[in-house]
């Protein structure tokens, strides 16, 4: 009668074991609906004004509904399975209890077995099969543990592109950079940069210039070490930026990124983001270097004005100048400012130029530029062209050689003139 106990288990296990894999992936599904709706949901809500704009709302509250809908259904699905299956296994597992009550009984009547002595045995059956019941149930539990510990460990092994070397080395940066034979792609197949040879001295102000796509941010982008190069080196002060410590790179680096991005937060904080220990006049006189401070103090709370995504909002300008003042509080010996002044008017553009020309002066900066005026004081220009580099000299060198410099110049000229004409 014991080993009636014990009949079903190898089997409930085997049964176990067969369904795991289905469970596996029937909890993924499930999983990646659930990130969809996530997704969804917050792509929309970040562009939410580009949402109202189009008058899209009713279609993308479909959108969620139909994402929700699937994931509501898969676990539908799921749980129906679930519990069809457990109680069978359920009942599986007791059935070594049924052989125990008809080969009881058959003694019962035989009277080689009394009653009191049955039931005795069955109670102990009982206590035995509580906790295999129970064990059955775990396996769904573990397995959408396990989904979930697997999207955890996934992100927790998730290498850096790029990471220090053992031993790193902080330097003082002067401010030389060298190109040499480099190559880049974001996907190594399809380069965007290509066998780019360039010196730049220190306290240089270089001007990128090129048509849009043609490599100019990634180019700047190698330079701060958001990516690695894939043929060819980088060097700052004749050390490949491969070995200088993170840390050491980009705290003298500044940066004006082409989309400027403001943290929700007071403008203080926001200027004094790379250096929060900053003190007010610090603050104030950065945001004096990238005249800003004029139009902060005008606003309601000045410097202490919140601004971000709940709190006021500055006009593209002037967060251009709030992210200027930002790449300047450490006074940094690199200066890349990525399209710095696209998004301002001409008079603003004017005041913007005359601080870039003081910001440039003790640092070699680069700076990148569609309008080409703006690039006027640039000691040389760069000239990119589908990731290669074309030109690279002086501005009167570079229409002088009447080349690919000199035929975006007289494009730009056009067009302007054309505007004129229009207006
Ligand atoms: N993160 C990325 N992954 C894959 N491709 C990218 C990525 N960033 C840029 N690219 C591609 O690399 C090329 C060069 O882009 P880059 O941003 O350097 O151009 P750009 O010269 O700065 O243009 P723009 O003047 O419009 O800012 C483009 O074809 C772009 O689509
Ligand atoms: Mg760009």
């Amino acid at each position: 009668m014991s080993l009636f106990v014990f009949v079903p288990i190898p089997l409930v296990v085997f049964l176990v074991a067969k369904f795991w894999s289905v469970m596996q992936n029937r909890n993924h599904k499930s999983w990646l609906y659930g990130r969809r709706v996530n997704h969804l949901l917050q792509d929309v809500l970040s562009g939410i004004r580009v949402v109202k704009s189009f008058g899209r709302e009713e279609s993308e509250i479909k959108r969620f509904e139909d994402a929700t809908q699937l994931q509501s259904r898969q676990d539908e699905a799921n749980a129906k399975l679930f519990d069809t299956v457990f109680p069978l296994l359920g009942f599986a597992v007791r059935f070594g209890s049924y052989l125990i009550m008809l080969y009881g009984n058959v003694k019962l009547f035989n009277g080689t077995m009394s009653i009191g002595e049955l039931h005795q045995f069955n109670s102990y059956a009982n206590i035995i099969y509580g906790p295999l019941l129970w064990i059955t149930f775990i396996p769904r539990q573990i397995s959408q543990f396990l989904t979930s510990l697997g999207k955890v460990l996934e992100i927790l092994e998730e290498q850096p592109d790029v990471s220090d070397i053992g031993l790193p080395i902080d330097i003082e940066i002067e401010g030389d950079i060298s190109f040499k034979n480099v190559t880049f792609g974001y996907e190594t197949y399809n380069p965007v940069l290509e066998n780019i040879n360039v010196d730049i001295k220190k306290g240089e102000m270089i001007g990128i210039v090129g048509h849009s796509g043609c490599g100019k941010t990634t180019l700047v982008n190698l330079v701060m070490r958001l990516y690695d190069v894939t043929e060819g080196r980088i060097e700052i002060d004749n050390v490949n930026v491969k070995d200088i410590s993170q840390n050491a790179l980009r705290s003298q680096i500044g940066v004006v990124l082409q989309e400027t991005h403001l943290f929700s937060g007071s403008i203080r904080d926001n200027i004094r983001y790379s250096k929060p220990m900053a003190s007010d006049e610090e603050v104030i006189a950065a945001a004096k270097l990238a005249n800003a401070h004029d139009f902060i103090v005008n606003l309601p709370e000045g410097y202490n004005t919140m601004v971000g995504e709940k709190g006021y909002s500055l006009s593209g300008g002037e967060r251009q100048r709030v992210a200027i003042a930002r790449a300047l509080i450490h006074d940094p010996k690199i200066l890349i400012l990525d399209e710095a002044t696209a998004a301002l008017d001409t008079e603003t553009e004017k005041l913007i130029q005359e601080a870039i020309n003081k910001l440039t002066e003790n640092r070699t900066s680069l700076a990148i530029a569609h309008r080409l005026s703006t690039l006027r004081n640039a000691d040389k220009l760069l000239v990119l062209d589908r990731g290669k580099l074309v030109e690279y000299g002086t501005h009167t060198e570079l229409l002088e050689k009447k080349g690919y410099y000199w035929r975006l110049v007289m494009a730009q000229k056009q067009d302007s003139g054309f505007v004129k004409k229009q207006a």
